[in-house]
């Protein structure tokens, strides 16, 4: 068995952010997201995984390389435009060959993993399996019906008027079955190759697709709420680890992470929060629910909730919580009388009324 990750898209929800780097690599516990889904392939066994990449090509190269660090043997496959999940099995078939194969769309959490429903899939072997979650709007996802027997009786795209709560998470399991069906689909509406058309076809020439209510955690991190609760979510797994440096007027409780070459002196720090490498924190508060990049500087800060990527400079100012920010980005006091902002485009500030 083979897997296919998705890490193209635009992740508009995300910008600025997504300006510069793909929502793939945005940091939940520590690690890109991507490395997390890679995690849950790598449990089920898989080691031959193929990633469809687009514009941010090489920050994804970058961050996974050949795969090997994590037992993976990765192959990269270039999309050259946003054309639809359907089109990136299209244009896998020469990767993915006779095998079955595991979609898994790089951008979505899921908690603790894929085991029991790969396990499902390997005893059944349906030419299409399915992994459900009951959301609150179900428009902005592939929804199912399902039969009381577990198979799918109906998969619309995005509808506007939704006959079930049922969203369709982004990993699917398939034969090759799906080959035929993906070539056959014709582009949507939107201008793009949808995968829930290819499944639509698997369902209409009678072939078995079942699907089933995920029992874990999953959310497809698009915005920043959404990747703030998969980070509180992820660190509560995180152990305790110093391997940087921490003096003796430096209070740790909790699971607190210290990677290489990070110093941390005079401060409080209140896990789950993972210290990025060679960062250094000064006379600060943190925590919990911090995921702090590498080469940050934290001086008399405080912070709780949080995704701080690399570079960030934060000094002098405390209260910080659920905030997203983006790359050596600097955050600082100003005269008393000053609010002075020079922020990029589609930033959002929030300041005490
Ligand atoms: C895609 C699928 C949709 C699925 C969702 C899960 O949507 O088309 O059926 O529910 O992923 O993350 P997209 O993220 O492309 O809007």
């Amino acid at each position: 068995m083979k897997a296919l990750v998705l890490s193209g898209g635009t992740g508009t929800r995300l910008r600025p952010l997504t300006h510069s780097m793909p929502k793939q690599l945005m940091p939940v516990a520590g690690r890109p997201i991507l490395l997390h889904c890679l995690d849950n392939i790598r449990a089920i066994g898989i080691t031959e995984v193929g990633i469809v990449v687009g514009e941010h090509a090489e920050a994804i190269e970058a961050a996974v390389g050949d795969g090997s660090a994590l037992g993976l043997d990765i192959t990269y496959l270039r999309q050259e435009a946003p054309l639809g999940l359907a089109h990136c099995v299209l244009l896998a078939r020469d990767f993915l060959g006779a095998d079955d194969f595991v979609l898994y769309l790089g951008d979505n959490v899921l908690v603790p993993g894929i085991a029991e429903a790969a396990a499902d899939f390997r005893r059944r072997r349906p030419a299409a399996q399915l992994m459900l979650a009951k959301v609150a709007d179900p428009r902005a996802y592939g929804v199912a019906e399902l039969e009381s027997d577990g198979r799918i009786r109906a998969l619309v795209e995005k509808p506007r008027q939704p006959r079930s709560d049922l969203a369709v998470i982004g990993v699917y399991f398939f034969t090759p079955a799906v080959h035929a069906a993906v070539r056959a689909t014709t582009p949507s509406d939107r201008g793009e190759l949808e995968i829930t058309d290819a499944i639509g076809r698997l369902l209409h020439t009678g072939q078995r697709v079942v699907g089933a209510e995920y029992a874990g955690y999953w959310k497809d991190a698009g915005s920043p709420d959404d990747l703030l609760e998969s980070n509180r979510v992820l660190l509560a797994a995180v152990r305790a680890e110093v391997r940087g440096t921490v003096d003796r007027a430096t209070a740790l409780h909790g699971p607190v992470v210290i990677e290489e070459g990070a110093v941390v002196t005079r401060s409080q720090l209140t896990g789950p929060v993972v210290i990025g490498a060679g960062s250094r924190v000064n006379g600060s508060t943190v925590g919990p629910h911090v995921t702090l990049g590498r080469e940050c500087l934290l001086q008399d800060a405080g912070i709780s909730d949080s995704i701080v990527l690399d570079g960030v400079s934060i000094q002098g100012v405390r209260g910080l919580s659920g905030s997203l920010i983006g790359r050596s980005a600097t955050v600082r006091t100003a005269g008393p009388a000053h609010r002075r902002l020079i922020i990029g485009d589609h930033c959002r500030a929030e300041v005490a009324a």
